[in-house]
């Protein structure tokens, strides 16, 4: 896993943020299962509560370039320093990455499970939508 690529990659997009009213710009980058790198920034708005975090421009690259499962994630602010996932982003990384998407943290990378346990996500309304990394070691 390429983690400076990755940083690189969110430290681009962070460059590119709509962050007018909090003046905090974020980049958020993440490889895809098939070894691309999707990325995102965040877009504010005069409504505040419309804005939309880094990571929800990932998951729309995400699925603009073809879909996929993300397994690696990092996110800077405009200090180019690590960010952790805020909670509504966390419940988004966990909808395309599952509990063993890798997310990168200043003493290395942690597992999204150990930021989100007993996460709610799509298995819980269709059992068919289980991924493979939903399971616990013994139900493999
Ligand atoms: N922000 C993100 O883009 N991702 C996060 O995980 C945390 C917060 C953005 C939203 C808002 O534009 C700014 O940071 C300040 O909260």
């Amino acid at each position: 896993m390429d983690w400076g690529a990755l940083r690189a990659a969110a430290v681009e997009v962070m460059r590119r943020a709509y962050a007018p009213y909090s003046g905090y710009p974020v980049g958020a980058a993440a490889y895809v299962d098939d070894g691309r790198i999707v990325a995102g920034c965040n877009v504010e708005n005069a409504s505040y509560g419309l804005t939309l975090c880094a990571e929800c421009g990932l998951v729309s690259e995400l699925h603009r370039t073809g879909g996929g499962r993300l397994v690696a994630f990092t996110c800077v602010d405009h200090d180019e320093e690590l960010l952790t996932p805020c909670g509504r982003c966390r419940q988004l990384l966990h909808e395309h990455g599952g509990p063993t998407l890798l997310i990168e943290s200043a003493d290395g990378s942690r597992p999204l499970r150990e930021l989100l346990p007993e996460a709610f996500g799509p298995e819980h309304l269709h059992p068919e939508h289980l991924h493979p990394e939903h399971l616990d070691e013994e139900q493999k």
